[in-house]
């Protein structure tokens, strides 16, 4: 949830740090601060609430420097978004600072305990108390490494942390517990760095590490050692991260989230590439490491996820039923784990998520294994927690997704479910030759496809203005772009703050249509598809009683664009894979109706990328 960026080396470590909590600033944005160990190894500390630029304006005002420090951009669990409450959390010694993602859940416990002994607290967060614990056992141990050992092993919860002493200036210590976020550790030439994710970090080295659960580092200029909290010494992998750094940047567009809306064509065109064999009409997923052996034992799917990510596994359902013939049920992670679920040998859960970080996706995932699941995820982020814990993953290949809205990591996993759904039914020997070659050739003109998606840009925004004042809006769609109707609203709803129902269009007689009146705008989704009958008489129904109604048609439908009062194009395809093209109208109505008027449309109040709390 909040972003993490610490420097150890021979530079100054402000601009590096607050350069890199900018590329994070998406995580959480409601304060931030930097502490630094000056040249008298003393810790000069600024925080402010607010965005970034307020801190950076600060740190112009007061500004400090020094070759080691640690920032942190915060979304706020406990304690309001304030000046004090922002981190870096420095200890009563004034030696000691730490930034937190996560909650300590027996933070109260602790904060009385430390009361007792005379501490005494200057915020209303959780995270202060590991301060004063990690000051209380160097107190003990005279040891900064033992004392964030001995605080880990007291605190509850799921923890990202990275600690700095002005006693030993010379290392930082991160340490990773259960699921709030990663550690990523990044190696330089005589200089180290730590983050919470990728991005942060990017530009400075492409070398990196991640901490899994319960892991420690210590980090020093000359490189790293990794421990697990018992002490057991670990020999971190690196990983060299191709990523390009440009692309986390917004170019020529407004917002990243309008940068990524077009970047699908370049994402659906490495979603297919090295993957698909358009000459044998094949698909190969070797991270999934599927055999036909394990492909014919699967007897069941559960697809978990939450939010978008939930939408995409529900398209998913349809392309794994349909093509493979297998039973998928798809349940929001959140729901998931707490209802029991009946895993029996041969059932996969599979999970999709952007961050691979969700704590609620993340806690499926760890039901599902408890339960004995074969166990596969969707993700995009690297070496995330949702990637390392799979048996068997699929990349998205969309790069960085910095726009709090999540858009071209909707389509990707579309994409990739159907390529699954594919090879599934292949391995498992009932796909005929002639069809598995239509299925995989009806995947050549994605990208282009996409692209003519964009080029309605303007029609779209026509519309935007017209629906910009709505108070609320309904979007309905059946059968395999049902699932878009509630992903056009959830887009609408998050980034304009204008209320909107996405519902599966049969179900409008049955209430909905009771809210149906000239000021709320009907999205009616109606491309073709084995259910365009049912939506053009929907369309009509909506009209009957005097909706406004804005329809998602293929070019050069004459009836929609007659029964419609305005119609959103998208070029014809195959129906099973319209979804990833109705789409796209409906992320860039969203956008542009937050753009007119005029809101933060890439960090959207309350929101945050990644949701690594419960
Ligand atoms: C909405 C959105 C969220 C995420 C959800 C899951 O635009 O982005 O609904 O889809 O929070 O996040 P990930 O995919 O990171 O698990």
């Amino acid at each position: 949830m909040c972003g993490i960026v610490g420097y150890i080396g021979g530079k100054d470590a402000t601009p590096i740090i607050l350069n890199g909590l900018r590329k994070l600033e998406y995580r959480g944005y409601d304060s931030a601060g930097i502490a630094v160990l000056d040249g008298d190894n003393k810790i000069e500390l600024r925080r402010d609430a607010g965005k970034l630029d307020n801190l950076c304006n600060l740190v112009n005002r007061e500004p400090i420097s020094g070759n080691v420090g640690i920032g942190h951009t915060r979304w706020a669990t406990h304690g309001e978004p304030s000046a004090r409450n922002a981190h870096p959390h420095i200890g009563s010694t004034g030696r000691v600072v730490v930034v937190h993602n996560g909650i300590v859940e027996n933070y109260q416990e602790l904060q009385d305990e430390l009361a007792a002994e005379g501490v005494e607290f200057n915020s209303d967060t959780d995270t202060e108390t590991i301060v004063h614990l990690i000051e209380r056992y160097i107190t003990i141990t005279g040891n900064l490494e033992e004392a964030v050992r001995k605080t880990l092993q007291q605190i509850r919860g799921a923890h990202g942390i990275v600690v700095l002493s002005a006693d030993e200036p010379d290392k930082i210590i991160a340490a990773r517990i259960g699921n709030a976020g990663g550690v990523v550790i990044g190696y330089g030439e005589n200089e180290m760095f730590v983050a919470s994710d990728i991005p942060a970090i990017l530009e400075q080295t492409r070398k990196m590490s991640f901490l899994e659960s319960r892991q420690m580092a210590v980090v020093t200029r000359k490189g790293v050692t990794v421990q697990t909290l018992d002490g057991k010494p670990i020999t971190p992998a690196i990983q060299t991260i191709n990523w390009d750094p440009i692309a986390a940047e917004k170019g020529e567009y407004r917002h990243f989230m309008q940068k990524e809306i077009h970047e699908q064509v370049r994402s659906l065109t490495d979603t297919l590439a090295g993957r698909v064999d358009f000459d044998k009409g094949l698909i190969q997923l070797p991270q999934l490491k599927l055999t036909a052996e394990t492909a014919r034992k699967i007897n069941k799917i559960i697809i978990t996820a939450c939010g978008t990510a939930q939408h995409a596994g529900l398209v998913g359902k349809i392309y794994i039923e349909k093509i493979a013939r297998i039973p998928v049920e798809v349940d929001i992670a959140s729901e998931f784990r707490y209802r029991d679920p009946i895993i029996q040998p041969g059932t996969v859960v599979l999970s999709i998520s952007q961050s691979g970080e969700t704590a609620d996706t993340l806690a499926a995932m760890e039901e599902g294994r408890q339960k004995g699941a074969i166990l596969w995820s969707i993700v995009n982020a690297i070496g995330s927690q949702a990637m390392r814990v799979a048996d068997g993953y699929i990349s998205m290949q969309v790069g960085p997704e910095i726009g709090v809205a999540s858009t071209k990591a909707f389509t990707a996993p579309l994409v990739d479910l159907y390529m699954l759904a594919v090879l599934l039914a292949d391995l498992r020997g009932t796909l005929p030759v002639e069809q598995r070659k239509k299925l995989v050739n009806d995947l050549r003109m994605i990208p282009d496809l996409a692209g003519k998606c964009l080029e309605h840009e303007p029609e779209v925004m026509s519309i935007a203005r017209d629906m910009k004042d709505a108070r609320d809006a309904l979007y309905l769609g059946r059968g395999i772009n049902m699932p878009i109707a509630y992903e056009g609203a959830l887009k609408l709803k998050e980034i304009s703050y204008i209320h909107a129902e996405g519902y599966p269009a049969g179900e409008m007689k049955h209430g909905p249509i009771a809210l149906i009146d000239k000021d709320m705008p009907v999205i009616a989704l109606a491309p073709n598809d084995p259910w365009y009958e049912k939506m053009a008489s929907q369309i009509e129904q909506a009209k009957a009683r005097g909706g406004k109604v804005i329809a998602v048609a293929t070019e050069g439908d004459k009836n929609v664009e007659h029964l419609a009062d305005s119609c959103l194009w998208v070029p014809s395809i195959p129906w099973m894979l319209s979804p990833v093209l109705t789409v796209i109208p409906l992320q860039m109505l969203a956008y542009h109706i937050a753009s007119i008027r005029g809101l933060d449309v890439d960090q959207p109040r309350n929101l945050a990328k990644s949701v690594t709390v419960e």
